[in-house]
């Protein structure tokens, strides 16, 4: 595990854009795995400015998102399809039929969607690159903390702290879903590569937690450790409840 702290949220956003360019550059026909949330907007912004000047072409590139929240219509302000439409896919060139989320409000034989979607990432020859953000009880996509994690994408009930944080975007906490689908930690983990980001001094207890060194499904980030090829990708606020060995300032 590679941990990386740089000196604002902007400069975290450069420079996981730069990674997430330098992967498509390599391979054009990349599969990214995204996620939405607060902490991933200014890499998209990034990564629109940069396609913008001609310097990343997402033609070829196809993406899988993390969740979604069961019971919102694809239009609805608050999906995450239509987060990822608003704030990324209509300002790039990604094709339509490349872009893949779980769920939807139609979504009936819920078993049956996401084996579908599994599948689907599998066909596709599984993730390169998967984006995450952290939630401050430590989950990854919707996967909440508790005795068990599932490996594969699934419907959950999301946590009451999950709850709460989101609500910061409805009008009032009870129109947050109460449910949602989300990867499996078993599906993250077989991402090729892992960039985690975070942002922010209301992340650095988690951050500290998550990657101490110890392992729990109580905090199902820190089973990321386990991974191979993880970069966690930090502003300096989020990062200061951290030790001082394995880390290093970008540019
Ligand atoms: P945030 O969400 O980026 O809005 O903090 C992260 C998460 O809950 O995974």
């Amino acid at each position: 595990m590679k941990i990386i702290i740089c000196k604002d949220y902007e400069h975290m956003s450069r420079f996981s854009a730069d990674i997430v360019i330098e992967q498509i550059r390599q391979k054009p026909d990349s599969v990214i795995g995204l996620a939405t949330g607060s902490t991933p907007l200014g890499m998209y912004k990034e990564l629109i400015r940069q396609y913008k000047k001609g310097r990343v072409d997402f033609s070829k590139v196809v993406t899988f998102n993390l969740d979604e929240y069961l019971g919102l219509s694809p239009d609805h302000p608050q999906s995450y399809h239509y987060f990822m439409f608003n704030n990324f896919f209509n300002h790039i060139n990604i094709k339509i039929e490349n872009v893949n989320l779980p769920g939807g409000i139609t979504a009936y034989n819920l078993d049956g969607v996401c084996r579908e979607y599994d599948e689907k990432i599998e066909k596709a020859g599984g993730i390169d690159l998967q984006i995450l953000g952290i939630g401050h009880n430590g989950h990854i996509g919707f996967n909440e903390p508790g005795k068990k994690l599932y490996t594969q994408t699934h419907i959950v009930s999301l946590s009451h702290e999950t709850i709460k944080a989101n609500s910061r975007f409805f009008d009032h906490i009870d129109e947050v879903p109460r449910k949602a689908i989300t990867m499996g930690v078993g599906g993250i983990m077989r991402a090729k590569k892992i960039l985690l980001l975070a942002s922010g001094k209301d992340k650095a207890a988690i951050i500290k937690k998550a990657f101490s060194g110890i392992i729990t499904t109580e905090i199902p980030a820190s089973l990321l450790q386990l991974h191979k090829d993880i970069l966690v990708i930090l502003d300096k606020e989020a990062a200061k409840e951290l030790k001082l060995d394995n880390k290093r300032f970008c540019a």
